[in-house]
């Protein structure tokens, strides 16, 4: 699993059944900005009416740059935030009158007008002009600190750099508008506070899943406080008493450390015990159930490999993940 491989399944499931929304089916950057303005801190289902109605009453910048500012304030009643409704004017003005009626291309020269922050610009650059920039709003924060099990708050302006980097290399060799509506759909269908894990196009990729709880994440206050964890792990037996391992991906706790099938990934035929233990990290505290038996793991998806008992030694594993082998007799001693 790779990069390239998460932006082609994730693209592949969007085309599928990703909802069919009416700046969707635009490169417009008029219809796309006046979108995003009212999509700001809106519901879809809330926006799309007052998007319906601003483009049929205006139906292109010029249009609205001219328009009485209570006409606007009127059909945007009801969506709250004047000051979006204001700022949509201004922009909308300075664009018909100062630009010539033509959107600046980049999401650089797009915040610089009023009402547009780093998300909406990038979301007009991307979608309207096909920059290759992650739009990364509320909803993607959540995914993305999900997918990588970041344990660093979402608050903090900071820590946007991190997640702007990661987008980054996830979108690196699809297409970026795509992409972006992708992620954004993700996070409004699947990837909610509640998340749906079981209809995720994306599961294999994430390690706020693997790690047993992605609703763990994202981390949102300032304080550190610790945060418990459950993850539930199956040391896998086959005919040959062989143990299935895999390795885990570079980021988050325990990069590149071997672990065990997790428990939905396995298919128990035999249950030959049960064990719990607690292991406390700087920020979380994990509780980690063990399953111990016989059985097999779909072939697709998981790459997990089969290890004489022998050879686990020549493996590094988490502390916890050690305490069960030895637990079971399947290792001798902890290093
Ligand atoms: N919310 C903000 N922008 C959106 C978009 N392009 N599609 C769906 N929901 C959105």
């Amino acid at each position: 699993m790779t990069e390239e491989s998460f932006g082609k399944d994730l693209i592949q499931w969007y085309r599928k059944v990703g909802r069919q929304l009416p700046w969707r089916a635009t490169q417009d950057p008029y219809a796309i900005w006046l979108s995003e303005i009212i999509l700001q801190q809106t519901r879809v289902d809330q926006g799309l009416p007052y998007y319906m109605r601003f483009l049929e009453r205006f139906e292109n910048i010029r249009d609205l740059a001219e328009a009485e500012d209570d006409e606007v304030f009127r059909l945007w009643q009801g969506l709250g935030y004047y000051s979006r409704a204001r700022n949509l004017l201004k922009t909308a003005r300075i664009i018909a009158f100062e630009k010539n009626g033509v959107f600046p291309s980049t999401a650089d020269a797009l915040q610089q007008l009023p009402g547009i922050g780093p998300y909406t610009a990038a979301a007009i650059a991307s979608f309207a002009f096909g920059q290759r920039i992650p739009a990364i709003d509320g909803n993607v924060l959540r995914v993305l600190s999900r997918l990588f099990a970041l344990d660093f708050s979402i608050d903090e302006v900071a820590h946007r750099k991190h997640f702007v980097a990661l987008a980054e290399e996830l979108m690196d060799s699809v297409d970026p508008a795509e992409f972006n509506q992708a992620m954004m759909e993700l996070g409004a269908t699947v990837c909610k506070p509640k998340p749906a894990c079981s209809n995720c196009p994306v599961q294999a990729y994430c390690i706020g899943f693997g790690e047993g709880d992605p609703e763990d994440f994202p981390v949102r206050t300032k304080k550190t406080k610790v945060l418990t964890q459950e993850m539930h792990y199956v040391i896998l037996t086959n005919e040959q008493e062989q143990i299935a391992i895999r390795q885990r991906k570079e980021q988050g706790i325990w990069g590149q450390l071997y672990e065990f099938p997790v428990w939905d990934h396995a298919q128990l035929e035999e249950l030959w015990g049960m064990w719990k233990t607690t292991h406390l990290l700087t920020h979380r505290k994990l509780e980690i159930m063990f399953a111990y038996g016989q059985g097999i793991i779909p072939a697709k998806k998981h790459p997990y490999q089969w290890v004489n008992r022998e050879d686990l030694r020549h493996y590094a594993f988490p502390v916890p993940l050690l305490k069960a082998l030895e637990r079971w007799g399947l290792m001798n001693s902890t290093p």
